[in-house]
């Protein structure tokens, strides 16, 4: 499993021609949201990023240093800071292959990830209203909580601009995926790259559905209660460690990263790249169900193949069932926004 396609080793210098089989192509990304706790370890990470030419910083709050501190890393990628004034939203935009959004305000202690959906909410919408006008062609990735809630009023306010691609519309729930892999190797003794969970559902407590029998892994029911468990509560164990400084960040960024270079490995032609993702799905329509996160694939236009779940067991159908019910309503809450 590629996780990032180059090597961390800073003897050798990073470069394309490691991708023999893509074609390459500048890439511009555009990180929304880049001075927070997400949005700085992310940036530094896709800064190592060699299919990235041109990395571009937007915060409400202290975008430019964090722009001017990534620029002095001896990568190829240019970086440039955004702040509001003068146009700095759009412009940091304009052009991008790739937005990222970790704007907003992350949980505390005995918070729920719905409890933020007023404030993200707007700002949110706020950016992809601006966005749809600059980047009308941009893939769009949403870190942002309640991620089930976000990407339906992101989905809005794109569509008020006129921008109605949902291949390009994805929520990032890559972290429960390296969460299952990493608690599953634990139980087991096993190298966390060894093992892929498909993820499956949404991004919150009952909505995560993780298919442990995809996995191929032997558990007992006991083993197998305790892994669902921490899967969809994973956040809360970071909430509370942090005891009031916010949610996972370093994770988070190590996830986010991941996705993106998926995204861009499917920009740059590559076949048969997929992560599971949260992405308008045809799936459940049928139960009122819009939104879906299941295996996708990533291609030039974004989340071109969305995957079904494939064979799941008795328990996995329970899981899947009270996450429909949950998902419809955060996704409804989502369509419903208004600014
Ligand atoms: P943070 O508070 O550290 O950073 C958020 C940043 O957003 C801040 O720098 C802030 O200035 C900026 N911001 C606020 N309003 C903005 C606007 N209108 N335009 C641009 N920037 C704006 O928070 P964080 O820890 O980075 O978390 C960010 C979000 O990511 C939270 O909602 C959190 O719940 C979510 N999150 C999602 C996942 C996931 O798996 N999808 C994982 C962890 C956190
Ligand atoms: C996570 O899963 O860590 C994030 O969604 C942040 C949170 O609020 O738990």
């Amino acid at each position: 499993r590629t996780v990032f396609p180059f090597s961390y080793n800073c003897s050798r210098p990073l470069t394309r021609k490691l991708y023999s089989t893509t074609t390459t192509r500048p890439l511009k990304v555009s990180v929304l949201g880049a001075a927070g706790g997400i949005g700085q370890p992310l940036s530094l990470l896709l800064k190592l990023n060699p299919y990235i030419s041109k990395l571009s910083l937007f915060d409400i709050h202290g975008a430019a240093g964090v722009a001017a501190d990534l620029s002095h890393i001896d990568t190829s990628s240019d970086v440039q800071g955004y702040a509001t004034e003068n146009g700095g939203l759009e412009r940091s935009v304009q052009d991008a292959n790739v937005v990222i959004i970790s704007a907003g305000v992350p949980r505390k202690p005995n918070m729920t990830r719905d409890d933020l959906f007023a404030i993200n909410a707007s700002i949110i919408h706020k950016l992809g209203r601006a966005c749809a006008v600059v980047a009308p062609n941009a893939i769009y990735l949403v870190i942002t909580n309640p991620v089930n809630s976000m990407v339906p009023v992101l989905k809005n306010a794109l569509a008020a601009g006129g921008v109605r691609d949902s291949r390009k519309l994805i929520g990032v729930t890559t972290l429960d995926s390296v969460r299952a892999s990493k608690f599953l190797s634990q139980v087991k003794g096993a190298s966390p790259e060894t093992i892929r969970v498909p993820i499956v559902g949404g991004h919150s407590g009952a909505t995560i559905v993780p298919l442990l029998s995809q996995s191929g892994v032997q558990l007992s029911e006991k083993e197998r209660d305790e892994i669902v468990h921490r899967i969809q509560f994973g956040g809360d164990e970071v909430v509370k460690a942090k005891a009031g400084a916010g949610s996972a960040t370093l994770s988070m960024a190590y996830a986010g990263a991941r996705m993106t270079n998926a995204v861009l490995r499917g920009l740059s032609g590559e076949v048969g790249v997929t992560e599971c993702a949260y992405v308008e799905s045809p799936l459940y329509t049928d139960q009122g169900v819009d939104f879906f996160s299941s295996r996708v694939t990533l291609g030039k236009e974004g989340a071109e193949d969305i995957h079904p779940v494939g064979l799941i067991n008795d328990y996995e159908t329970g899981l899947l069932e009270t996450c429909l019910q949950n998902l419809k309503k955060s996704i409804k809450k989502g369509l419903s926004f208004v600014p």
